[in-house]
């Protein structure tokens, strides 16, 4: 009898070993792309980033700040632009710096183009967005993440960092539900 959450069971999608390898290769990527000498302000989504964000922030070495913002996924469908509805907004001053935004998983893309446009408006010299998952078929709005770490299928995901209805987050794989 395989794994169950929920009373369903789940896969493994990405054994842990491989997401810690791709953290490397990813971080390196970035350090290349964004660093040099120069501070980097990485902001977390949260709640599903907290894991990743917190493996990747410590191979993108040192000369990192760290902020985090909560915001709710609920897109008003009449509204052609996005709206994001904030329940924690960071506190630090990107102005002028070298930001990059993390999250677990894109989907529709909805909550990064809007987070994009939002944290643009305060300036940052330089803004990427990095992901662990993408899950490109289920693109709603034109945004892609500069930096992805695995694209994944149409398949419910759960386990490092990210739930099923809160459940799953620590599992150490990334497994989906059969
Ligand atoms: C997930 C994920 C992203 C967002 C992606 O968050 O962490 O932030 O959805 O979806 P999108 O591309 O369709 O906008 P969720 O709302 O599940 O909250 P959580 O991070 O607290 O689990």
């Amino acid at each position: 009898m395989g794994l169950k959450i929920k009373n369903k069971e789940i896969e493994i999608l990405i054994p842990e070993n491989k997401i810690k390898a791709r953290l490397k290769s990813l971080a390196n990527d970035i350090k290349r792309e964004m660093k040099g000498n120069e501070e980097i302000i990485a902001i977390g989504i949260l709640k599903g980033s907290f894991i990743f964000f917190a493996d990747l922030v410590r191979e993108l070495g040192n000369n990192i700040k760290i902020d985090f913002v909560v915001v709710s996924s609920y897109f008003d469908k009449m509204e052609s632009s996005q709206n994001i509805v904030f329940k924690k907004d960071i506190e630090t001053d990107i102005e002028g710096k070298n930001v990059l935004l993390i999250d677990d998983i894109i989907d529709t893309g909805r909550t990064l183009k809007a987070l994009v446009e939002y944290f643009k408006k305060k300036n940052p010299k330089n803004l990427k967005t990095c992901v662990l998952l993408d899950k490109k078929e289920r693109r709603e709005v034109n945004y892609d993440a500069d930096f992805v770490g695995f694209e994944i299928p149409d398949k419910f995901v759960v386990g490092y960092g990210l739930d099923w209805g809160e459940e799953g987050r620590t599992l150490k794989d990334i497994y989906f539900v059969k």
